[in-house]
């Protein structure tokens, strides 16, 4: 059967980071509800006209609209494709809807690893990011610069972008989203027994082999 996860922290945690290397270097499959909402937007879909808004406010999107939208992108995997959830569920709603998506397409969640971080150090860390706008590969103004200056590292484009929430205000309302909102359905995994926490203020590589050691235990 697949191993299914969820990585679950507040924004800037390093849940797409750490998705991106665990697709990578094992096979997964990262469904961030965030890189969706954002195609949709780009599209201009009538869910992107009506997620824009809400989004640049820093606020969270309806609990329909974002699980329609992991529906249909679960579905289009494989059954024995482990999947990461990334930033997704963020509300208990989201939480059980995931349960009746899983158990009705035989699936069970392994992990819930969680990514403890200091939100005063986040707030640097976002508005310092920035991503190829080619290969979306991820960079940052101070800790991850690309090698050669204005070129991306993996596929040689000159074209960065910075997402429009991305900005201290934004910010700061969608720490308080998870504070409100998202922190508050750790207790349905912890009363479940498959929370793992993970010091997220760690450097990268040090919190992709937590997590390596979470799911393949020597
Ligand atoms: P989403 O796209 O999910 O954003 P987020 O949760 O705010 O998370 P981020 O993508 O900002 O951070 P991350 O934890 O992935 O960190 P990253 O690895 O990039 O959601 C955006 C919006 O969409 C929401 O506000 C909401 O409106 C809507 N939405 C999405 N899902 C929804 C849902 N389920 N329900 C309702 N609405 C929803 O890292 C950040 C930076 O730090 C990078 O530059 C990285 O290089 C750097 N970094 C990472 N790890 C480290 C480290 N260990 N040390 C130093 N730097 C690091």
């Amino acid at each position: 059967m697949a191993l299914d996860i969820i990585l679950l922290g507040p924004p800037g945690a390093g849940k797409g980071t750490q998705a991106t290397r665990l697709e990578s270097d094992h096979g997964m499959v990262q469904l961030s509800t965030g890189d969706m909402l954002r195609a949709a937007v780009k599209a201009g879909t009538p869910i992107g006209v009506q997620a824009q808004a809400v989004m640049d406010a820093g606020e969270l999107v309806s609990d329909d609209i974002v699980s329609g939208l992991l529906g249909e992108k679960l579905d289009a995997r494989g059954p024995d494709v482990p999947v990461i959830f990334d930033g997704y569920p963020r509300t208990a709603t989201q939480a059980q809807v995931l349960d009746t998506l899983l158990s009705d397409r035989g699936r069970t969640l392994d992990h819930v690893i969680e990514l403890e971080v200091d939100e005063d150090a986040l707030v640097d860390r976002i508005t310092g990011r920035f991503t190829c706008g080619s290969c979306g590969e991820g960079y940052h103004d101070r800790y991850k610069l690309p090698a050669v200056d204005g070129v991306c590292d993996k596929c040689g484009s000159k074209e960065f972008k910075r997402r429009p929430d991305d900005n201290a205000e934004t910010v700061r309302t969608r720490m308080a989203e998870y504070r409100a909102k998202t922190a508050p359905i750790l207790p349905i995994y912890d009363a479940r027994g498959i929370v793992s926490r993970v010091d997220g203020m760690a450097d990268m590589n040090a919190v992709s082999q937590a997590i390596e050691a979470i799911l393949h235990p020597a």
